[in-house]
């Protein structure tokens, strides 16, 4: 026996198919004719109504695939072939709290609400108040509401609430939001992104890649539906080509540059150095000699204060290899700014010397030059140098 609020889905005999509550009417129509709602409840589920004209309905209940693809909507919603992924990927389950935004018609606030079951919690945020209040009837519709915080504002104002195990956007520049991430996050927690365009993940991995996140994911996910024909198996005529791209990452804290990856940092220093040796040949000349040299003094280094666990410096400007990680011992250079290729300073007697801190990470690797005459720090603040002001 169905129960009073049952939502059941109607599948006509040509495959059309409809969601209805059962106590919203005592009637349904349909293309085929008329159903009398106590005809549903006398088929239960796995059985079949039928309309007065004696068209036979098959009885179903509704899974989550199917009340999504029968949402309402005024805006794209995110397919469940998407959202399928990203539950699995993000560990949403019962009890999981999760932060949402755009809320948009409520596809993936379905979705989410349905799996934090009655222990979880969705907070979705949405700017606009035309869609706040669509994805808030289709919500109800389903029955799911209760599960759901609905916050009527835009994400650039930040989250209101902390501690979720996961946080998604579906939103056209989610890099501008990411500064209010760690707020809403536990440490650790999963963050997604559903981008349609190539340019705009490029965008958001930039600006991951420049903050407090790690272990980067992007994934497309296509699908491919049959004609369930036996004797004719093959692929439907049409398929939706392209939705989007999920991204995915971790919120960290005290996040270190991984070995294996260039952050955007680094990769501008190394474009930046690129450019100067090409404009200035004398300069050029002095650098790619001091990279030879750079190059002994730090294999000399990683070999004999056993401070380079990977030992993998073997070009010479390391940047392919393990400098990020490895402190230096020699005084020219604390810490990570090994990984973009060095300069030279020139000490009080006039002699050149190759230096490995190249640019403004001085702020955050300073370096205790032993000769300090020359601070050879060309753009940032080198707390540690001997003048301890900021150089020009
Ligand atoms: C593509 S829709 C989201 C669809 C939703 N994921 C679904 O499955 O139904 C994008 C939504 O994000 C909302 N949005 C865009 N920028 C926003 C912001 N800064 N704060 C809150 N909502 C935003 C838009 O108004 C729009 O409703």
């Amino acid at each position: 026996m169905l129960s009073e609020n049952q939502l059941v889905l109607l599948i006509s005999p040509k495959g059309k198919r409809y969601i209805h509550k059962l106590s919203e009417k005592t009637e349904i129509q349909t293309h085929d004719g008329v159903i009398l709602v106590s005809s549903i409840e006398e088929a239960g589920f796995g059985g079949y109504a039928h309309t007065h004209l004696g068209k036979a309905y098959l009885v179903l209940c509704p899974t989550v695939h199917d009340l999504i693809n029968n949402i309402r909507r005024q805006t794209q919603i995110m397919y469940p072939k998407e959202i399928g992924y990203l539950l699995l990927k993000m560990g949403i389950g019962p009890g999981s709290r999760v932060v949402e935004s755009g809320t948009g018609s409520g596809g993936l606030t379905t979705a989410l609400a349905w799996y934090v079951g009655d222990t979880g919690k969705v907070y979705t945020y949405e700017r606009r108040e035309e869609f706040y209040n669509l994805a808030k009837k289709n919500l109800k519709n389903v029955g799911l509401e209760h599960r759901v915080v609905q916050t009527h504002k835009s994400i650039e104002f930040g989250f209101d609430h902390t501690d979720c195990d996961a946080l998604f956007l579906d939103v056209r520049t989610p890099w501008e939001y990411l500064h209010h991430i760690p707020k809403a996050l536990k440490i650790g927690a999963m963050c997604g992104f559903l981008l349609p365009t190539c340019n705009q993940v490029s965008d958001l991995l930039r600006a991951l890649e420049d903050g407090p996140f790690d272990d980067f994911e992007v994934t497309e996910i296509l699908i491919r539906h049959y004609k369930t024909v036996p004797d004719r198996l093959r692929p439907e005529d049409r398929m939706i080509a392209h939705t989007g791209f999920l991204v995915f990452a971790r919120y960290m804290v005290n996040k270190i540059a991984r070995v294996d990856k260039k952050n955007r940092y680094e990769r501008e220093a190394s474009a930046s150095y690129n450019e100067r040796s090409q404009n200035d040949d004398l300069q050029s000349d002095i650098v790619q000699d001091n990279n030879s040299h750079d190059t002994n003094t730090y294999n000399e280094r990683s070999q004999n204060d056993g401070s380079c666990e990977l030992n993998s410096c073997s070009d010479n400007s390391h940047e392919n290899n393990s400098c990020e990680s490895i402190p230096c011992t020699d005084g020219s250079c604390s810490d990570n700014s090994c990984a973009v290729a060095p300069v030279s300073y020139t000490s009080a007697d006039g002699e050149n010397h190759a230096a490995t801190c190249e640019t403004a990470t001085c702020e955050t690797a300073p370096r205790e030059i032993n000769t300090s005459e020359t601070n050879t720090c060309e753009t940032g603040t080198c707390p540690l140098s001997k003048s301890n002001e900021p150089e020009k």
